[in-house]
């Protein structure tokens, strides 16, 4: 039996049957299961205040073109490929791989507080999170991101019954009451100006957060406050997941903050990038827990690429495989390099039409289970 598994990758064999259908602890215990999102459907969004405050000034045009349109088909085209090519890059390596449902994020809706059309399912990192056995969707903040969810639910649906925990926080209502309407309005400036000394362009009246502002090491959560998380959201968090998890609220001086994931990145026990751009205000909290934190290696990615949604710091955006493994973008060698040098074996992987979307390995993923159980690591 032994050798028979040495000779024949099967998936089936190789994922560990006695772990519960959802379980993942961290971000780099040994991957079984992944959700990888689609380009399939994406559609631009209207500017509304949450996304003007994300994006950058020299992309209005883009989103004055095409809001409420499909994302250009030769974009998506590209980036289709990608993703699905890094799916069977998981597959080989004995990763079973879910997909989201394909929706036409196109369409209009109406709710009692806002009208909107959608946006993807291209990043199940920034809805879904799962804390231990328990998946939970988060509420999110941009109303063109409302539904998004949708495409995740028959996948909910079967985990459920196969047994998960299932949990979807309470959505904002995204009535005009919530967002900051002149703060969106301001000047890039004085917006970061603002977000300095805590303003941020959604308010604290009902919780949101966005998933991907949080990050995994065991017990220990990190979150940041974001044009997408605010304090009411840490909050519902905090008390959802009581004493078993400890939930920290973590800063970077990054003045469009939106996900954690381009900003700090657990690679194994003990070991974790930052990004030196924005280096984390609470390093000392790190470093007594015996943590080391290196600074990850800028982006190759050249200046006139098309970014709508992110900044080219996604070059640190990786997917570990396990704690020796990691996924990193095939062009941005000086990341490979680094991570080579730390002791990483390095997957090089294409996914850089995906950046243009927003994101990178780490933010088209959901990892639903990892091998592993609660640990602490030193918090
Ligand atoms: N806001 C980050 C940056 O621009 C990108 C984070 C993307 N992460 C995600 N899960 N969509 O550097």
């Amino acid at each position: 039996m032994e050798n028979l598994l040495k000779l024949e990758p099967n998936p089936s064999l190789l994922s560990n049957q006695t772990l519960p259908v959802v379980n993942s602890y961290n971000e780099w215990d040994p991957l079984k299961e992944v959700i990888v999102g689609r380009v399939e459907g994406a559609a631009v969004p209207h500017l509304e205040p949450a996304l003007l405050t994300n994006s950058y000034p020299n992309n209005l045009g883009f989103f004055q073109k095409y809001a409420g349109q499909p994302f250009p088909q030769e974009l998506v085209e590209i980036a289709a490929k990608e993703l699905n090519d890094f799916c069977h890059i998981l597959e080989a390596f004995g990763v079973t791989v879910r997909r989201p449902d394909i929706i036409d994020f196109s369409k209009t809706y109406k709710t009692l507080d806002f009208e909107a059309s959608g946006f993807y399912a291209a990043m199940p990192r920034d809805v879904l999170i799962v804390v231990g056995n328990e998946i939970i969707e988060a509420p999110m903040a941009w109303r063109s991101r409302f539904f998004e969810y949708r495409a995740y639910r028959s996948l909910m649906l079967e985990y459920f019954r196969r047994g998960a925990k299932w949990t979807t926080a309470p959505k904002p209502s995204m009535s005009d009451e919530f967002y900051d309407f002149e703060f969106a309005q301001k000047p890039v400036e004085e917006r970061y100006a603002l977000t300095k000394k805590g303003h941020f362009v959604i308010r604290d009246t009902e919780p949101s957060f966005d998933a991907a502002d949080i990050v995994r090491f065991g017990r220990d959560l990190f979150v940041q406050r974001s044009h997408v998380t605010n304090n009411i959201g840490i909050t519902w968090l905090k008390r959802h997941l009581g004493d078993t998890f400890r939930v920290h609220v973590v800063n970077f001086p990054d003045y469009n903050p939106m996900h954690i994931d381009a900003s700090l990145v657990p690679l194994r026990p003990g070991l974790a990038l930052i990004n030196p751009a924005r280096p984390c205000l609470e390093k000392e909290l790190f470093k007594k827990a015996g943590w080391d934190l290196v600074d990850a290696a800028p982006s190759t990615l050249p200046d006139n690429w098309p970014m709508y949604m992110c900044s080219s710091w996604v070059c640190m955006n990786i997917l570990s495989l396990d704690p020796e493994t990691i996924v990193v973008e095939k062009q941005e060698e000086p990341m490979q390099k680094l991570l080579k040098d730390l002791g990483f074996k390095v997957i090089p992987v294409d996914l850089r039409h995906l950046y243009t979307f927003g994101g990178s390995f780490h933010c088209v993923t959901c990892d639903v289970r990892r091998e592993g159980k609660l640990e602490e690591y030193g918090f």
